[in-house]
């Protein structure tokens, strides 16, 4: 069983990519879950097989202890981590190779808190993951943001400490030339110039983090599809070395 994570800052796609790459890989033959891991999320695009929600109320954690969204949301996590045991049993019953686990837009939670972590382990189990890192477009199109973005992602996969693919979301939201700029960028080329004039300590920085990239953020699309292929091929690379998931 594979465990694939989808995360991002909010509104970057996630819940829209986790239901429709698990109609890929239907579409393919090939037998997907989705675990729902955002307490707080109203409606979803898609039937969970295993839902957050379904253990934890995040209205009335936020009544019980007084608290924002947000906290509320670290607090709700940590409570789930109470019942372990009995998550970890209700995961048994999930079957499929592929298991896609659509995350909170909080990403604090998997950037700075150990819980992130610790819960994301109890779903894994002895399994293995990946996670895919995703990019919004609209952000990701201005060099500042597109390099706050990949720093972003650097704390997480630090964080985690799992393999991690940077995907570009909404791609069909680019112009041609928008996309051609951005796509450059990740092959390490014209981001400094596109950068101005930036001070010595961030051109460092820049330079490294472009220097570790191991491949190019990847532009997909959940409406088109664009790049489904190659998030599939690059994922399962790095999961089962290449063999098929069936
Ligand atoms: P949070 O859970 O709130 O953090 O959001 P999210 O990251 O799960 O994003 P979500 O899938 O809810 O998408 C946010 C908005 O972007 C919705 O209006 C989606 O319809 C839209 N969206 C998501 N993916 C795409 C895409 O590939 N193309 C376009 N055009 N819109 C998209």
């Amino acid at each position: 069983m594979y465990y694939v994570f989808f995360v991002g800052t909010a509104g970057s796609g996630k819940t829209t990519m986790v239901k429709e790459f698990q109609d890929y890989l239907l579409d393919q033959e090939m037998d997907a879950s989705i675990v729902n891991m955002d307490p707080a999320v109203e409606s979803l695009p898609y039937v969970p097989d295993f839902d957050v929600r379904d253990y934890i109320d995040s209205r009335d954690v936020m009544q019980r202890f007084g608290l924002g969204p947000n906290s509320s949301l670290i607090v709700s996590i940590d409570l789930l981590l109470t019942k372990a045991t009995e998550i970890k049993s209700d995961l048994g019953n999930i079957e499929s190779n592929y298991v896609l686990v659509d995350t909170p837009g909080q990403i604090e939670l998997f950037a700075y808190r150990d819980s992130g972590r610790t819960f994301s382990s109890l779903l894994v189990g002895d399994n293995k993951s990946v996670n895919v890192f995703l990019m919004d477009s609209f952000l990701a199109k201005e060099s500042r943001s597109y390099v706050s973005l990949l720093l972003l992602s650097s704390s997480v996969r630090f964080r985690l400490g799992t393999p991690q693919v940077n995907v570009l979301s909404k791609t069909d939201l680019l112009s041609k030339e928008e996309l051609e700029r951005v796509t450059s960028w990740g092959e390490g080329e014209n981001l400094l110039d596109s950068l101005g004039t930036i001070d010595d300590y961030s051109f460092e920085l820049v330079r490294t983090l472009m220097e570790s990239l191991e491949v190019p953020p990847l532009p997909v699309s959940s409406q088109t599809r664009q790049g489904f292929d190659e998030l599939y091929a690059l994922i399962q690379r790095i999961l089962a070395g290449g063999e098929d998931f069936e």
